[in-house]
């Protein structure tokens, strides 16, 4: 299908941008700024809050009121449950609202509901960060198969990278309807990361970054629940008993599942500091200041690459191979002794250590915003010209 909407231009141009998690508020927040500054852009907020205390840290900290917030969070919630809670909603306040677009991003269960209830009042569907894929409907899971579901319903695909185009293009979606403009989380990382930062907080702030071995550790992924965190933790135990050298911080995911099995392993054990999830401003700086970066995150493996800190991901596909060709970050799994051994090599190789600490920008330039805006316009016909693309 061509973009329709070149033919009439439409001005001022009412988006809708619909999240509901953490990592989509912080991907999303910068693009909101832009388009609360643009003049020709009618810009509002619906949130499912998905997330409840880690969505609001974001909007704190960003100065993002919401229009809509569906509060649709509950403890442990089934996958079920927040479908059908956010569909719920969201009819309603896409009748309320009747945007021109709905902009959604990435691959939550909240990104690929949203898009469903544009579809199904017949609105259009902007996606910010299209094209990632491993391959595996099962891993990430359910995150593969929302942002497939997404890309099809989607007709402007906002594609962080050339590889996530090309997946896109392979899959017959028009080269028309992408734009790439690399990642909005570089846009975020970029404004919030300082040298010279302090915390403010008693633990962070008396750890010695320069002389001691900082590992940053983050874990939520839903396959990873159960047996496999439980070995990525008692790994974990056994690198910070051999090694004296080594202090790890680890902000602790909200969810019920992830916290238990990290008291079971790591409660109390000495230099590993357990914090509730950090805000982002100290918690890029932490990662700053670290000489690893262990997770099962998606969004950690575009930043720490950039601030040229080496990843070792626990999981075992990854739909962002760029920084692992560039050598930065490694896929090890879940399995015990494979983790305990990559760290033993960064810990006691420091040429193995150089070669994956250099910092490579494969996801952006913290110009993504920008793109995504000037590529709205251009879709929906307020500008002549397509935007140059991003290029690694
Ligand atoms: C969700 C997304 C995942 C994304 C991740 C980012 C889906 C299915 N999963 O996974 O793609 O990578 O967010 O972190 O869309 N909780 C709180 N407070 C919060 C947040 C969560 O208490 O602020 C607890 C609740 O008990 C909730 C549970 O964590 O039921 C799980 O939250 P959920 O959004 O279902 O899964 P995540 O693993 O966070
Ligand atoms: N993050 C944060 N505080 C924390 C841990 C992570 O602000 O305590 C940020 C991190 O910088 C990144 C995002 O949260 O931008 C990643 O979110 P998460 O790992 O929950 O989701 P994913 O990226 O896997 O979807």
């Amino acid at each position: 299908m061509k973009p329709d909407i070149r033919v009439n231009s439409i001005n001022p141009l009412k988006v809708l941008t619909v999240f509901g998690t953490r990592p989509e508020a912080i991907k999303m927040a910068p693009l909101v700024k832009k388009m609360e500054d643009d003049p020709e852009i009618r810009c509002s907020v619906a949130v499912t809050a998905q997330h409840r205390e880690m969505l609001d840290q974001v909007l704190e900290l960003f100065h993002i009121k919401p229009a809509y917030d569906l509060n649709i969070m509950l403890p442990n919630q089934t996958l079920y449950e927040i479908t059908t809670r956010a569909l719920a909603g969201l009819k309603d306040i896409l009748e309320q609202e009747k945007p021109d677009i709905v902009l959604v991003h990435g691959d939550t269960t909240t990104t690929f509901v949203a898009s469903l209830a544009a579809f199904y009042r017949q609105i259009r569907v902007g996606h910010v960060e299209a094209g990632l894929r491993t391959g595996n409907i099962y891993s990430p899971y359910p995150e593969e198969m929302n942002r497939r579901l997404t890309g099809s319903i989607a007709q402007f695909h906002f594609a962080p990278t050339a590889a996530a185009k090309a997946n896109l293009l392979r899959e017959g979606v028009g080269a028309e309807h992408i734009l790439v403009t690399g990642n909005t989380v570089i846009d975020a990382l970029l404004a919030t990361v300082r040298d010279e930062y302090v915390f403010g907080d008693s633990t962070l702030d008396s750890i010695d970054y320069t002389r001691r071995k900082v590992f940053v550790v983050t874990t939520h992924r839903r396959e990873n629940l159960g047996a496999p965190l439980k070995n990525v933790y008692r790994a974990l135990r056994a690198v910070v008993e051999n090694y004296p050298e080594v202090e790890i911080v680890f902000p602790v995911h909200k969810n019920p599942k992830v916290k238990e099995a990290v008291n079971e392993v790591l409660g109390g054990v000495g230099r590993v500091h357990l914090t509730d999830p950090l805000d982002y401003a100290p918690f890029v700086n932490l990662m700053n200041k670290s000489c690893l970066v262990l997770t099962d995150s998606g969004g950690l493996q575009e930043e720490a690459p950039s601030l040229g800190k080496p990843v070792l991901v626990l999981r075992d596909t990854t739909e962002r191979p760029e920084a692992v060709e560039a050598g930065t970050v490694k896929m090890v799994g879940t399995d015990e002794e494979a983790i305990y051994s990559q760290c033993k090599i960064l810990l006691e190789n420091p040429e193995e250590y150089s070669r994956m600490a250099s910092a490579v920008n494969p996801y952006g330039d913290g110009q993504a915003c920008g793109r995504i805006v000037s590529g709205l316009k251009y879709f929906l016909g307020l500008n002549r010209r397509k935007p140059e693309e991003f290029t690694a």
